[in-house]
C-alpha cells in the first residue's frame, strides 16, 4: 500500500519576507545561534540598507508571529553572500533552514546574480550539510576566524554556490 502525504512543517509554515518591524524578534533569535548575537540595532542598520534584504519562516496564518527562523543576505554587483541565518534549537532538523536558503536562491536567480558566498564555522555540522546539499563549494579557509570561549579558535570556510542554469 503507498500513500502521499504533506510533511507537517510544510502545512504549518510559510516563507515571508523580513520587514524592518521584524529586528527585535531577529535579535533575540540571533542570540539563539551565536556567541555574540546582534543587537536589534545593527539588524535595523543592515536592512535599511538597499543590497540587504531577507526571509523568515513564520507559521501559517500567523504572519506577524513568532519568527521560527530567518536569513538576511547581501546583494551588490553581481555577487551575494549569505548574511545570518538561524533556525529556533527546537526547529531544527525539519527543513526550516534549507526553505530559507531556498528562498534565498530563488530570489537570486530571478535577479540574475552569478555567485553567492558564505563562510562557516568548520565545525559546524548542520549549517555543513545544508550548505553542501544545497551545491555551495569550499573555495576559501580562514585559519582560527572565530574565537570559542574556554575552547581553541576554529577556522572558517568560505564557500560558493554559482548560478544553475
Ligand atoms: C544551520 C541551521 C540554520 C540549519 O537549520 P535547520 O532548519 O536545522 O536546517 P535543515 O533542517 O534544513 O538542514 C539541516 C541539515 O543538517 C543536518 N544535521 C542536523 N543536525 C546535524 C548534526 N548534529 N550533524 C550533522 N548534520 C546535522 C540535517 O540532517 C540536515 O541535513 P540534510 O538536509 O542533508 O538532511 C541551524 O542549525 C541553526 O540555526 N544553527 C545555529 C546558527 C548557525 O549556525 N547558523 C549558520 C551559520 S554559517
Amino acid at each position: 500500500m503507498s500513500f502521499s502525504f504533506t510533511p507537517f512543517w510544510r502545512r504549518n509554515y510559510f516563507v515571508r519576507t523580513v520587514e524592518l518591524e521584524d529586528c527585535e524578534a531577529l535579535a533575540s533569535l540571533h542570540e539563539e545561534g551565536f556567541v555574540r548575537p546582534w543587537s536589534s540595532g545593527e539588524f535595523e542598520s543592515l536592512l535599511r540598507q538597499d543590497t540587504v534584504f531577507g526571509y523568515a519562516v513564520v507559521e501559517e496564518g500567523v504572519p506577524s508571529g513568532p519568527l521560527c527562523g530567518f536569513v538576511l543576505a547581501r546583494h551588490a554587483a553581481g555577487e551575494a553572500e549569505i548574511l545570518t541565518i538561524v533556525v529556533p534549537r527546537k526547529l531544527r532538523a525539519r527543513g526550516l533552514g534549507h526553505q530559507l536558503m531556498d528562498s534565498v536562491l530563488r530570489h537570486l536567480h530571478a535577479e540574475r546574480v552569478e555567485s553567492l558566498f558564505l563562510e562557516v564555522d568548520e565545525t559546524n555540522a548542520p549549517a555543513l550539510a545544508l550548505y553542501r546539499r544545497l551545491g555551495f563549494e569550499e573555495v576559501g579557509c580562514r585559519p582560527a576566524y572565530y574565537s570559542n570561549p574556554g575552547s581553541p579558535p576554529t577556522n572558517a570556510l568560505v564557500m560558493r554556490r554559482d548560478r544553475q542554469a
